[in-house]
C-alpha cells in the first residue's frame, strides 16, 4: 500500500494541506493505491471534471469508499430501498428531480426558515452563555444545522436525536475505512433511517404540512410526479447533506475567526461577515473532497486516466491552488476572488443548500458577536473524524467574556 498517498493516514487527517500541496506540485493527478482512486488536485482540473457530466459521472458520489463485507451488503440488499436522486445521479434522471427540488428551496421557504434559525440559535446560546465556556462544536455547531434541516424537511423535533445518530453512521461507511463491525451496525441504522424516511413520506401524503416534503408532493409544474420512494430518497440524502456540512463549516469558520484575530474587528464591522464566511469556505472548507467516475478513457490536466477510474476531487487542494489564489494558505477576508472556491461544487450538481449554509453561518456569527466581547479557544489540539470528505473539529472548546 502506498502510504504516502493515503488521505486516511493519521497525519493527513490531522492536517491535509501540506500533503495536498505536495501532490498538487509534483503529480497533480495521481493514482492512490490506498483508496483505489485518482486524486485530482488542481483547481482548473477539478472544475473541468465538475463541468463535464458526460465524461465524469456522479454515480459514485455516495458509494461506500471501501468494499463492504458480505454481512453488511446482505443487510442493505434486503431492506435498503434508496435510489439515486441527486448528488449521485446523472442526467437526464437528475435534471427531472433537481428542477422540483430547486423550486422547493424557494425564497419563500428560506424566508420562513430565517426567523426559526434565529430563534433556535438564540435559545442555544442563551442556554450556556452565562457558563463562560462550552464545547461549541457539540453544543452549538452540531444541533443548530440539524434542527434547521429537519424543520425544512418537516421531521418532528422530538426525533432529532435519533436522526442525528443515524446520519453519523453514514459518514464512516461512505467516506471512511470502517471495521466489519462498524459496517454491519451502520448498515442496520441506515436501513432503520430509510424505513423512517419512507413512513414519514407516506404520512405526509395523508397529512400534508408546510414543509419541503409536502412542496415536492404538491409541485404543480412537474410533468411526472415524484414517487414516494424518490421523495424518501431525497429526504434521506438531505438529512445528511444539510447538517454534517454546515456543522463542520460553522466550527471551521469560528476557529478561523479567532485564530486570525478577527473577533474584535467583526464585532465593530458586521459587514465583514459575508467575506469572512466566504474565505472560510475557501480556506477551511467542511467538504474537502467529492467523487466522480470516468465514463470513458480520457485525460485530466494532461494525465491519461482509464475508463471507470474513480476520482477523488480534492476541493481542499483546489481551494488553495496558487494558480488562482495568491498566498493561498493565508486566511484573507479581503481577497477579491474567494468565491471562486469549489466547496459547493460547480455545474449541474452545484449545492442547493449554499444559500441556507451562508445564512446559518451569518446568523451564528452575528449572535455570538452580540453576546461575546472576547472569544478564546481553549483546546490543546483538534481531532477530525476519519474520512476523506467531511472535515471539522470534533470538539471546539471555547471561553468568553460576556459583552
Ligand atoms: C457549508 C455547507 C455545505 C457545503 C460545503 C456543501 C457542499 C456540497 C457539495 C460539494 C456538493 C456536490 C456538488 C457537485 O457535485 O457539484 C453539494 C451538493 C448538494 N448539497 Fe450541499 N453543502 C453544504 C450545505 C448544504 C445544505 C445546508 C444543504 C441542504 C439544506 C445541502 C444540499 C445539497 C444538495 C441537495 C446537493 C445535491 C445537488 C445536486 O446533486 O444537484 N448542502 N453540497
Amino acid at each position: 500500500m502506498n502510504h504516502a498517498l493515503d488521505p486516511l493516514a493519521s497525519d493527513v487527517l490531522a492536517d491535509p494541506y501540506p500533503f495536498l500541496a505536495r501532490i498538487r506540485e509534483e503529480t497533480p493527478v495521481v493514482y492512490s493505491e490506498a483508496i483505489d482512486m485518482w486524486i485530482v488536485t488542481r483547481h482548473a482540473d477539478v472544475e473541468e471534471v465538475f463541468l463535464d457530466p458526460k465524461r465524469f459521472s456522479a454515480a459514485i458520489a455516495q458509494a461506500p469508499l471501501m468494499p463492504l463485507c458480505d454481512e453488511a451488503m446482505a443487510i442493505l440488499k434486503a431492506d435498503f430501498g434508496i435510489q439515486p436522486v441527486m448528488s449521485n445521479f446523472d442526467p437526464p434522471g437528475h435534471s427531472r428531480i433537481r428542477r422540483p427540488l430547486a423550486r422547493a428551496f424557494s425564497t419563500r421557504r428560506m424566508r420562513m426558515l430565517e426567523p426559526v434559525i434565529e430563534r433556535r440559535c438564540a435559545e442555544i446560546l442563551d442556554g450556556f452563555a452565562a457558563d463562560g465556556s462550552a464545547d461549541l462544536a457539540r453544543e452549538l455547531c452540531y444541533p443548530l444545522p440539524a434542527l434547521t434541516i429537519f424543520t425544512m424537511i418537516g421531521f418532528p423535533d422530538e426525533d432529532a436525536d435519533r436522526i442525528k445518530a443515524w446520519c453519523a453512521d453514514k459518514l464512516v461507511v461512505n467516506w471512511g475505512r470502517p471495521s466489519a463491525e462498524q459496517q454491519i451496525n451502520a448498515a442496520r441504522t441506515m436501513v432503520a433511517f430509510w424505513k423512517y424516511c419512507l413512513s414519514f413520506v407516506e404520512r405526509r401524503r395523508r397529512e400534508p404540512g408546510d414543509d419541503l416534503t409536502t412542496d415536492l408532493m404538491q409541485d404543480a409544474d412537474i410533468p411526472e410526479p415524484l414517487t414516494d420512494r424518490e421523495i424518501a430518497s431525497i429526504v434521506f440524502g438531505l438529512s445528511f447533506a444539510g447538517h454534517e456540512t454546515t456543522t463542520n463549516q460553522l466550527a471551521n469558520c469560528i476557529r478561523a475567526v479567532v485564530e486570525n484575530d478577527l473577533w474584535t474587528r467583526l464585532r465593530y464591522d458586521r459587514s465583514l461577515i459575508a467575506a469572512v464566511t466566504e474565505e472560510s469556505l475557501r480556506q477551511v472548507s467542511s467538504v474537502i473532497a467529492w467523487r466522480r467516475i470516468t465514463t470513458q478513457a480520457t485525460t485530466i490536466g494532461g494525465t491519461p486516466v482509464p475508463e471507470g477510474a474513480k476520482l477523488l476531487l480534492s476541493l481542499g487542494s483546489a481551494n488553495r491552488d496558487p494558480a488562482l489564489f495568491a498566498d493561498p494558505d493565508r486566511f484573507d477576508p479581503q481577497r477579491d476572488n474567494a468565491r471562486a472556491h469549489l466547496s459547493f461544487g460547480k455545474g449541474i450538481h452545484l449545492c442547493l443548500g449554499a444559500h441556507l449554509a451562508r445564512m446559518e453561518i451569518s446568523i451564528v456569527l452575528n449572535q455570538m458577536l452580540d453576546r461575546f466581547d472576547v472569544l478564546r479557544l481553549d483546546g490543546d489540539g483538534y481531532t477530525f473524524p476519519p474520512n476523506v470528505a467531511f472535515r471539522g473539529p470534533e470538539t471546539l472548546t471555547a471561553s468568553w467574556d460576556l459583552a
